[in-house]
Order: C-alpha cells, then sequence, then structure tokens
C-alpha cells in the first residue's frame, strides 16, 4: 500500500521514560521535544505531506500547575527554536486546539509560527495544543449553529461534508495513520472525526525513544494493512 500522506502521532510516555531513568517528569517532556524534532525532520525526508502531533490536550491542565508551565514553556522554546528551520525547510505550520484562553504570549508565538510559514509547501505540521476532540466538535457545533441563526446554513444542509468545514481541521486530510507509543491503546480525545477510518499502529516505545527507525516501522505496519473504507477489497468482489 501507498505511503500514509497523513501521519498524527499520540506522543506518550515522557513521564514513564523519566521514572526509569530517575529523573524528573520535565526531563522526560525535554527528551520528547528532541524526538519531536527527529521526527518532523524525518518526515520531511520521507515526503510525507502531512504530520500531526499531539502536544497538549485540553485535559493536561489538571496536572500539577509546575508539570504544566513546563510544557508551556517547551512550546515556546521549541517554536523560538526550531521556526527558522522549519520554515527554510518549506514546512507550514498549522495549530489546532481552542486559542482562546491561552496566555498571550503562547497564542502571539502560534500565530507568529502560522503567518510566517503560511506560503510553504514542502509539509505541513499540525500542532494540536489545548485540544481535545470533544471540546473541537462542540466548537464546531457552535458555529454551526451560529451560521443558521444568522441565515447561512438550512437545518437539512447539516452533512457530515458541511459539518467539517466548521472543525479546527477543515480543509486538512484526515489522518491515514495514527501512532501511539507507550503501549496505551487509546485515543484520548484525539481527532475523534478525523480518525474514522484511520489505521492505529500501537508502538510500546516512550516518545523519547521514538525516532527515524521507529517511524519507518510504524509506516511499514501501516503498508502491509488492507484499508477498505467500509467497502471491499476489489479482488474480493468477484469472490
Ligand atoms: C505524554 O507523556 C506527553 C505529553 C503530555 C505532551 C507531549 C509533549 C511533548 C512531546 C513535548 C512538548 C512538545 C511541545 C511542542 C509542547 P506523559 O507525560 O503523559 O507520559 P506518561 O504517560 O509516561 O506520564
Amino acid at each position: 500500500m501507498a505511503k500514509p500522506a497523513h501521519i498524527a502521532i499520540i506522543m506518550d510516555g515522557n513521564g514513564r521514560w523519566a521514572k526509569a531513568r530517575g529523573l524528573p517528569r520535565a526531563a522526560g517532556h525535554r527528551a520528547g521535544v528532541e524526538a519531536l524534532r527527529e521526527t518532523v525532520r524525518a518526515a520531511g525526508d520521507m515526503r510525507i505531506p502531512w504530520l500531526t502531533v499531539y502536544a497538549f490536550s485540553s485535559e493536561n491542565w489538571s496536572r500539577p500547575k509546575s508539570e504544566v508551565s513546563d510544557l508551556m514553556g517547551l512550546l515556546k522554546l521549541f517554536i523560538r527554536r526550531d521556526l527558522a528551520e522549519l520554515h527554510q525547510n518549506g514546512v507550514r505550520v498549522l495549530v489546532i486546539g481552542d486559542r482562546e484562553n491561552l496566555a498571550r504570549d503562547i497564542k502571539l508565538l502560534l500565530e507568529e509560527a502560522e503567518v510566517l510559514t503560511e506560503a510553504n509547501t514542502s509539509m505541513n505540521l499540525v500542532i494540536a495544543f489545548n485540544y481535545g476532540a470533544r471540546d473541537e466538535i462542540a466548537r464546531a457545533a457552535r458555529k454551526l449553529v451560529r451560521a443558521a441563526r444568522e441565515g447561512r446554513l438550512a437545518p437539512d444542509q447539516v452533512t457530515p461534508e458541511t459539518f467539517e468545514a466548521f472543525l479546527d481541521t477543515a480543509a486538512m486530510p484526515d489522518p491515514d495513520l495514527v501512532i501511539r507509543t507507550s503501549g496505551e491503546q487509546r485515543l484520548s480525545n484525539f481527532l475523534l472525526w478525523q480518525t474514522a477510518y484511520s489505521e492505529l499502529v500501537f508502538m510500546p516505545c516512550y516518545w523519547p525513544d521514538f525516532d527515524r527507525r521507529k517511524l519507518v516501522e510504524a509506516i511499514e505496519i501501516f503498508s502491509a494493512r488492507d484499508r477498505r473504507f467500509g467497502g471491499v477489497t476489489p479482488q474480493d468482489v468477484a469472490l
């Protein structure tokens, strides 16, 4: 099967990676940023046009204050340090999630990354930040109700296609492949609408140990799968 055009990753296991080494959780997240950097480069080299990463979920606010602030700090550092390289390599940065309640400096940085890289075409890096799929769907419904109230949409015009246009991911292709590291086998409120037909690949390694080789391994597992999208494989039709 062809290479996936869109890979989405749940980068899980930073805390356990750190614990196994007797290090603080923050060290796990820092190592996680290294793995992210390598993965973006590898996906770019492999000409994967879309990569989405789950960097901070709307549920992550319930972590200790210090960990939340470590993660916010790492996002800032990642954008400040890596934006120039991403831009130079033709990467377009997009952000999904609820931006409303984020700190002003984070909002500005996210905007800066999107605006600077807007015209890039080599690869799309989607950062899911303060993202939760149920929240995204509820926000989309809110926008849709507003549109209906203003007469821009009639109830019988609500279809999966028109609804999709209100999601944060409007105009993005659905992920072909979702990778989750750390051995956990669930979606944890990540892209619930968009993963209806995605192949899920769960890998036992913790996120900081993920690298180019592991990415290739996940793509190979994906390529061996038989995707039917609710239909049948053409060669089985005659049977
Ligand atoms: C899961 O590990 C990871 C996260 C909650 C966040 C992912 C963040 C990074 C990879 C680094 C930050 C990158 C950016 C761009 C902000 P966990 O803490 O849930 O690990 P555990 O399940 O082992 O405790």
